[in-house]
């Protein structure tokens, strides 16, 4: 179910921590089968909130940026769920792409994605996919936005709203 209008929450982070805290609540949240796509510039804390989302999750090892292996799985202990963990930085070509496997790991039900720089892969990032978009405030303040255009999705943002706001 599409929604035409998307809707979004928004958000002020004022250090690390607190993005990596919220990353967490989203993590603990996060159905089998998920994409989060993480948008903004270098340095803008996409591994940061990511480090969250894996440690809400419940991943066995902490995230670590992924820039130099592209893609990292993270395993937990209390089913055989996947995490996938992927920068596209470095991403090139279609060729570069190709060779990630992307499309299978998306197919997998058993498998959730963090996405770095998904704008290097125009046209596979599934319209259930959950939208993070960090934008540089000030040295230590970053402004969030969640947003999703399925209706499924939506609720679980809706949760994720009143678990880390309490409205
Ligand atoms: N409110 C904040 N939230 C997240 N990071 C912050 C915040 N304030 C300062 N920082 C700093 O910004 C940097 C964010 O780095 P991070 O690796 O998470 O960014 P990134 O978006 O993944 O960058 P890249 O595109 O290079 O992968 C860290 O050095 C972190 O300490
Ligand atoms: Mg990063």
């Amino acid at each position: 179910m599409a929604i035409l209008e998307p809707l979004s929450i928004e958000c002020t982070s004022h250090s690390e921590t607190q993005t990596q805290r919220l990353g967490a609540r989203l993590g603990a949240l996060l159905p089998r089968h998920a994409v989060i796509a993480l948008h903004g510039p270098l340095g803008a804390g996409k591994t940061s909130f990511a480090r969250g989302v894996g440690a809400g999750w419940g991943a066995e090892q902490p995230l670590r940026s992924p820039t130099f292996t592209l893609v990292q799985a993270h395993h937990r202990r209390r089913d055989d769920a996947v995490l996938y963990h992927i920068d596209l930085y470095r991403v090139e070509d279609e060729r570069d792409l190709a060779s990630l496997g992307l499309e299978e790991i998306l197919d997998d039900e058993n498998s959730a994605c963090l996405i770095e720089w998904p704008e290097r892969a125009p046209g596979l990032i599934p319209p259930e996919a959950i939208h993070v978009k960090l934008a540089l405030v000030s040295d230590t303040r970053r402004q969030l936005t969640f947003s999703t255009q399925d209706a499924q999705t939506w609720q679980v943002l809706l949760a994720f709203r009143k678990s880390a706001f309490g409205v």
